[in-house]
């Protein structure tokens, strides 16, 4: 049982790589798995394949243009790496004010944004979950 504030499913996972097409042939020829077209989402600064598995979805993310949040990350692990998890909630409002109750750090002005699925998340500091960037996201 989880708390009605508390974290739900695993979204998906998301893997910063620096050769889409290589990291998508992976996915596809050695593990076998069904990969999506790549999506470019220049609002996210991110080109994306989705990699959908029986109970939750990999992303495979590249950077797209100048800025892109992932650059930076691609720089210090350029054999790409796990870049964060993404756990749904009920109510993004609720579980934020649960969060910071309980001294998480929520990356940015605090206020959800409209993440690449097209619905309401959050990223929280890694240093406060165990060196992993959280999002979480209204599902
Ligand atoms: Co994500």
């Amino acid at each position: 049982m989880t708390q009605p504030t508390g974290i739900g499913r695993l979204n998906h996972v998301a893997i910063a790589v620096p050769d889409l097409a290589a990291a998508t042939a992976i996915y596809r020829d050695t593990l076998g798995a069904r990969v999506s077209d790549p999506v470019d989402m220049p609002e996210h600064g991110v080109t994306t394949v989705f990699v959908e598995l029986p109970n939750t979805k990999i992303e495979l993310l590249h950077p797209f243009g100048e800025g892109s949040p992932i650059a930076g990350f691609l720089e210090r692990n350029p054999s790409g790496g796990m870049h964060h998890v993404c756990y749904e909630v009920d109510d993004i409002h609720a579980a934020r004010d649960r969060l910071v109750a309980a001294g998480a750090r929520v990356l940015g002005d605090g206020e959800p944004r409209i993440g690449a699925h097209d619905k309401p998340v959050l990223f929280l500091h890694p240093k406060d979950f165990c060196g992993t960037l959280v999002e979480i996201e209204q599902a």
